[in-house]
């Protein structure tokens, strides 16, 4: 008779054991393997047009048609964030290639993102529109739900328009890529 543990590789077993291990979801891993996954690179922004806010998201997608419901997850520790929610409203920027610089600004935290950079009332809600985007979708927050440390919002869409043919700017693998 056969038995099922004869001819084992018992160093097999080994490597498996060590490499079960690297796919456990541990931060490193996580960010590592979810950031195979290309996405586009959207600054979300909204507050007082006195004070106006902003954050890069990659996490941006839409939701529902009818409704129209898009949904973005924003880290809880966002500084930015709180004054977009307190407004009730956001607009979703969707940068174009060629505006990696764009991004990295808004990828910052803290300091004024708005200094010196064009920008304009989105015609719903007023949230800062950002010139030169490939698409943006002018929002309210429709509803907001706890997601481990962020937090998972949707908006209803208002206005939405898409200002440029193809090129919009994708992140994948820690990088700022052109899509073309
Ligand atoms: C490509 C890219 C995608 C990002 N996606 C998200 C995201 O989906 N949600 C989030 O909360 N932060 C995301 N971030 C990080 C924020 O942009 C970053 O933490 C920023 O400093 C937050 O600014 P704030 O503290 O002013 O809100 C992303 C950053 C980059 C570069």
């Amino acid at each position: 008779m056969l038995h099922y543990w004869s001819g084992w590789d018992w160093g097999r077993l080994g490597r498996v054991a060590d490499s079960s291990a690297l796919t456990k979801p541990h931060s490193d891993n996580f960010r590592s393997v979810l950031g195979r996954l290309p996405t586009g690179v959207v600054v979300v922004t909204g507050g007082e047009p006195s004070a106006p806010s902003g954050l890069v998201v990659g996490s941006f997608m839409s939701v529902s048609l009818e409704p129209p419901l898009v949904a973005v997850c924003v880290a809880r520790t966002s500084t930015s964030w709180p004054a977009i929610e307190l407004a009730g409203h956001f607009c979703a920027n969707v940068l174009a290639e060629g505006q990696e610089d764009l991004a990295r600004r808004f990828a910052r935290k803290g300091g004024d993102k708005f200094a010196g950079i064009a920008w304009s009332p989105a015609p719903a809600t007023g949230s800062p529109l950002l010139g030169d985007v490939a698409a943006w979708i002018d929002c309210r927050i429709y509803e907001r739900y706890e997601a481990g440390d962020h937090w998972l919002v949707l908006g209803e869409v208002l206005e939405l328009s898409g200002l440029r043919e193809g090129g919009a700017l994708v992140f994948h693998s820690g990088s700022f890529r052109p899509l073309s």
